[in-house]
């Protein structure tokens, strides 16, 4: 069989049987396969889409077209993944709050993205922290810790990353089976047994609606459960940064001040929500209402800090950290964002906030630049709430001047202040298990 039958039959809208969908995978994986062919099929599978047959089988090949990581554990290890979001950074909160109530988790990250951050470069700013580690490293590290938070180990899943480059620039990303089986494959390749997927919904998300958030999720939890994997997803807003803190260093300041107990709101709610999902997926419990209390225990009691600072430690960094904020690095320059009228936080365009961000430093605009993990930038305000005019909105932090100035300006165009009152932005959208999709 080769490529071009397979696109003529995609093109015509015909579904794709298993054998040709290995002659898509194996044809990615092949270095002499030209790009264009490759190209053309991805460009008439986003036209004409793919049933759930085709995007699992599909996922388990891609899966397979590198290492399939099976680590052997006392339990059912858990990841989580999020879709990308702006100051979102539940994963340092909620991985020692699972560890801390038992759960082991096996957490596969990344690095940033564009707009969004990531949790690999996020954790690099603690002083000495080793965030590439080896398999058995992780494994290691899961038994004695509980919790282990790495970048890719192995080959996972070569087929996509050929795959993704190519969709990237032929305009083919917004694929619902194209994006399922991209993140799926990773996650399968990963070895967890138990996967919560986080997927963003508002401003500078993945699918632009609400009903193709939905749909996403739905196509992922199948495929997951089709390969003997247990998977829920979450539906969740991203109309303003999730936190209050975007950049790196800030961010694992505000993880730290949130599992200190020094800071709330909707970063640790979200963080709370899928924490309980892989608790009971782990089986550490048998419902949300058990699920909750237990992290809420371990919340109340500093055992999620502590074993953040245990994963830090074992990770090569420096834990005192969790003790000391003014241990991770700070920017020299702070410049405050002010209203220019009274009224009410009406919008924020979350895309932009972390463009803004990435610009200042926190994020790369090439692949090969460096990080600076001080800077970014601390909101003061949510959409919904009161602002007079001189009122700090935000604050920049960057280490220099000219680009924080550049930011400032920037950052008070993403701000609409407006009159009247609005609601504040909502939370959680649809809860997607084996058998349900709640719409909330
Ligand atoms: N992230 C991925 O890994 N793949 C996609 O297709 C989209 C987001
Ligand atoms: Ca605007």
């Amino acid at each position: 069989m080769d490529l071009i039958q397979v696109i003529e039959r995609k093109k015509l809208g015909y579904a794709l049987t298993a054998e040709e969908i290995a002659c898509f995978v194996q044809a990615a994986a092949d270095p002499d396969t030209p790009d264009y062919q490759l190209a053309a099929l991805l460009m008439a599978i986003r036209l004409n889409g793919m049933d759930t047959v085709e995007t699992a089988e599909l996922t388990l090949a891609m899966a397979r077209s590198g290492d399939m990581l099976a680590p052997r554990l006392d339990g059912i290890p858990v990841d989580k993944h999020s879709t990308g979001g702006v100051g979102d950074t539940t994963t340092l909160v909620l991985v020692p709050l699972v560890a801390a109530c038992g759960g082991l988790v096996l957490k596969m990250s990344g690095r940033g993205l564009g707009h969004t951050g990531g949790t690999i470069d996020k954790m690099e700013s603690i002083h000495g922290m080793r965030v590439e580690l080896s398999e058995n490293e992780v494994i290691d590290i899961v038994r004695r810790v509980g919790c282990c938070v790495a970048g890719q180990s192995g080959e996972l899943a070569p087929a996509d990353k050929r795959l993704y480059a190519l969709r990237d620039v032929t305009s083919t990303v917004d694929s619902i089976p194209l994006i399922a089986s991209s993140i799926m494959s990773k996650k399968l390749a990963g070895g967890a047994q138990g996967i919560v997927l986080d997927i963003k919904t508002g401003g500078g998300a993945l699918m632009q609606t609400l009903e193709q958030s939905i749909a996403l999720g739905r196509t992922m939890v199948d495929i997951g459960w089709q390969a003997g994997r247990r998977v829920a997803a979450m539906v969740t807003g991203m109309e303003e940064p999730l936190g209050s803190h975007v950049g790196n260093a800030l961010e694992v300041k505000e993880a730290i001040d949130v599992l200190a107990g020094r800071t709330a709101g909707p970063l640790l709610d979200v963080s709370l929500m899928l924490g309980a999902q892989m608790l009971i997926l782990g089986g550490q419990a048998g419902n949300e209402a058990d699920a909750s209390a237990l992290l809420e225990q371990a919340l109340r009691s500093g055992a999620g800090l502590h074993k953040l600072a245990e994963m830090i430690e074992a990770q090569g960094g420096d834990g005192w950290v969790t003790q000391d904020v003014s241990l991770l690095p700070q920017a020299s320059h702070l410049i405050p964002v002010e209203a220019g009228i009274d009224g009410y936080l009406h919008h924020v365009d979350t895309q932009r906030v972390g463009l803004i961000a990435q610009r200042l430093g926190a994020g790369r605009l090439r692949k090969e630049d460096r990080i600076d993990p001080a800077v970014g930038l601390v909101m003061h305000k949510r959409i919904g709430q009161p602002v007079k005019k001189g009122e700090v909105l935000a604050v920049i932090h960057a280490n220099h001047p000219a680009r924080g100035e550049v930011a400032a300006k920037a950052l008070l165009q993403a701000l609409d202040i407006g009159e009247g009152a609005v609601p504040k932005a909502k939370l959680l959208y649809a809860l997607i298990n084996k058998d349900t999709t709640e719409v909330t």
